[in-house]
């Protein structure tokens, strides 16, 4: 959470830096700043809320400095208020810091430099941060560059920083732990980002900066890398992006939710493509067929993660052990690495992250590998560190997705998924040729079917209408739609602040339907498939309670259409296909909702799209 932007150029600074971090909102939007170097001082301007109020404040000052750091702020230590917005500067009035992570032992640090005579205007562990840098720079008499690499060898916890001296606003030095850090390459100036959207119109050549890693930027210079701990210089990979601006803008829609709602035929086809090969009956993923041999042998599969990303690894589960009949445990990433969990050298482990940058998945990425285990990484950003610290990996190709309730991301992780049970299962012997090549067939006609139910739009949005004031809901769903109905539940509660939950249909019966009630809306997830007859009946529990049951049914549904007060069709696919269908309706109705509501969709309150701490 939290990002970060700086420049160091001939060109002003501020508009680079303000346009930067409104690209970078979706990693937290509880206050901003920027610091510019301008006329031997540091302009800082910062302001609680969105970018735009501080953009507004600065602009009635002066910006014309062509050096400069900004920050985006996701709220972990002090609550958001101008004063905890960064950057920070130190106590002489000479460094200026901004920082994405956690100073973890900051209380230490900062009771240490009070006892130097420090003093304090935040609470932010990042205050400290940049007073114990000039505090280390004093006593060492050394460049700014050093006293960086010293202090952040004292320093527990996870940090991007971006810090400048006002005395020296030719050079910027940026490090990292933890969190995430790229550094744009362009003709006489740098760009830095949490990640590269910020310089995306001004560059193509990046550096994604390794943990334990730090440089010193200047306009002209090369980039010299320094392992932080060590001091040993490291040569840089120069990275060419893929990503183009038109991918990461609104093209016309309200929202970005909604034009990623949207982009799912496309995120779901570029996925597949070249990989799944229905003529010629096939699958190929390279990074499958790397460690095919550990695949095959493999006695258990454990996947990790966290929010949307969890779900399609229960998606996932199902799957798995459906066709390629191989036990699959699926664990939230933030328990997995705290447990001590057994680890065998025949189990796998399939991390699987849309920013590629979850803290605690890429803590129990850690911790399997240090046990020995393979890690497969299914990520959507290029270059992020969960695809770099994993030993083979599958990419989504959905592309840049900015709201941070997650859509594309996730039907794509469910293609990929999904294909990789599939080829697992042939690869294991599990299955017969006919029934793979139908599946196979059958995902590459999904993208066209996600089209159709994307045509329903109008009837979600009227049923939306009747229930944007609904304090509770229920989602259930059965088999591969169980985790569908999770999925839903989470839509609705991260962006309208409706309290959902997602059951197992069969446990409502255990709990969750002594809420039910005239008021109570019950969605649930029923196409037409093996656990069909048995949601007929949970439909039936729910109505006999005076419920107000909106069914998921597949065209020609001839017995939830009786009893259900709304239904939502999507076409008739293979069962283990259903989730890239029925999600579609649920992602709708939770968007309609979440703007009748009057809420921001694509910023919900207290949410951040990229957790970087844990
Ligand atoms: C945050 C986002 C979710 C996302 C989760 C995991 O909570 O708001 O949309 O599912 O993090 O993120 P990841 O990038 O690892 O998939």
């Amino acid at each position: 959470m939290c990002g970060i932007v700086g420049y160091i150029g001939d060109r002003k600074a501020f508009p680079i830096l303000v346009n930067g971090l409104k690209r970078l909102e979706y990693r937290g939007y509880d206050s901003s700043g920027v610091a510019l170097a301008q006329d031997g001082e540091i302009a800082v301007y910062k302001k609680q809320g969105m970018v735009v109020a501080m953009e507004e404040h600065a602009l009635a000052n002066n910006t014309s400095g062509s050096t400069g750091i900004a920050h985006t702020r996701w709220a972990t230590h002090g609550q958001p208020s101008d004063e905890n917005a960064h950057p920070h500067v130190s106590n002489s009035g000479n460094l200026v810091l901004v920082h994405n992570g956690i100073i973890e032992n900051y209380q230490s640090l900062k009771d240490l430099l009070k006892g130097k005579g420090y003093t304090f205007h935040s609470e932010t562990d990042t205050e400290v941060l940049v007073n114990f840098i000039e505090y280390v720079q004093k006593e060492e008499g050394c460049k700014l560059r050093k006293a960086v690499r010293l202090a952040l060898t004292q320093v527990i916890g996870a940090y991007a920083v971006c810090i400048y001296d006002k005395n020296r606003p030719e050079e910027i030095v940026v490090a990292k732990l933890g969190s995430p850090l790229v550094i744009g390459l362009g003709v006489n100036e740098k760009f830095v980002g949490s990640d590269a959207t910020p310089f995306l119109e001004y560059t193509k050549d990046a550096i994604y900066l390794e943990d334990g890693e730090m440089a010193c930027l200047t306009a002209e210079g090369e980039v010299s890398i320094r392992m932080i701990e060590s001091d040993v210089s490291v040569d840089p990979t120069i990275h060419a992006l893929q990503m183009d601006l038109e991918s990461i803008e609104k093209g016309g829609y309200d929202y970005f939710m909604m034009k990623e709602i949207y982009e799912q035929p496309r995120a779901i086809y570029d996925t597949f493509r070249g990989r799944l090969l229905p003529e010629q009956g096939m699958i190929k993923m390279s990074g499958l067929e790397e460690y095919a041999d550990k695949f095959r042998n493999a006695d258990r599969i454990i996947m990790t993660a966290c929010g949307t990303s969890w779900h399609s690894a229960l998606v996932a589960e199902y799957l798995f052990e459906e066709f390629a009949r191989i036990p699959v445990e699926v664990e939230y990433g933030s328990e997995f690495r705290y447990r001590n969990p057994i680890i065998r050298k025949n189990d796998i482990v399939i991390a699987i992250s849309q920013s590629g940058e979850t803290a605690d998945t890429l803590a129990a990425i850690k911790m399997a590998k240090a046990a020995g285990a393979m890690v497969f990484g299914i990520c959507n950003v290029p270059g992020s560190t969960i695809s770099r610290e994993t030993h083979a990996g599958a990419y989504t190709h959905a592309g840049p997705e900015i709201g941070v309730a997650s859509t594309k991301a996730f039907t794509s992780q469910v293609t990929v998924l999904t294909m990789m049970a599939l080829e697992l299962g042939k690869i294991r012997g599990e299955f017969s040729t006919s029934e793979y090549r139908a599946l196979i067939n059958e995902l590459s006609v999904i993208p066209k079917k996600v089209e159709k139910v994307l045509e329903s739009k109008e009837h979600i949005e009227k049923i939306s209408g009747l229930y944007k004031d609904a304090s509770n809901a229920l989602y259930l769903g059965r088999g591969v739609n169980f985790p569908i109905a999770l999925e839903g539940a989470l839509k609705l509660k991260e962006i309208s602040y409706i309290h959902a939950e997602g059951y197992p249909a069969a446990e409502m019966k255990h709990g969750p339907i002594a809420l039910i009630d005239e008021n109570m809306p019950v969605v649930v997830v029923a196409p037409n498939n093996g656990h069909y007859e048995k949601l007929v009946s949970n439909v039936q529990e729910v109505k006999a309670r005076e419920g107000k049951v909106i069914a998921i049914v597949t065209e020609g549904d001839t017995e939830v259409i009786n009893s259900a007060d709304h239904v939502i069709e999507i076409p008739e696919t293979l069962e283990a296909l259903t989730p890239l269908l029925t999600v579609i309706p649920l992602q709708l109705l939770s968007y309609y909702i979440a703007v009748m509501r009057g809420c921001d969709v694509d910023r919900p309150r207290n949410l951040a799209k990229s957790v970087t701490v844990e």
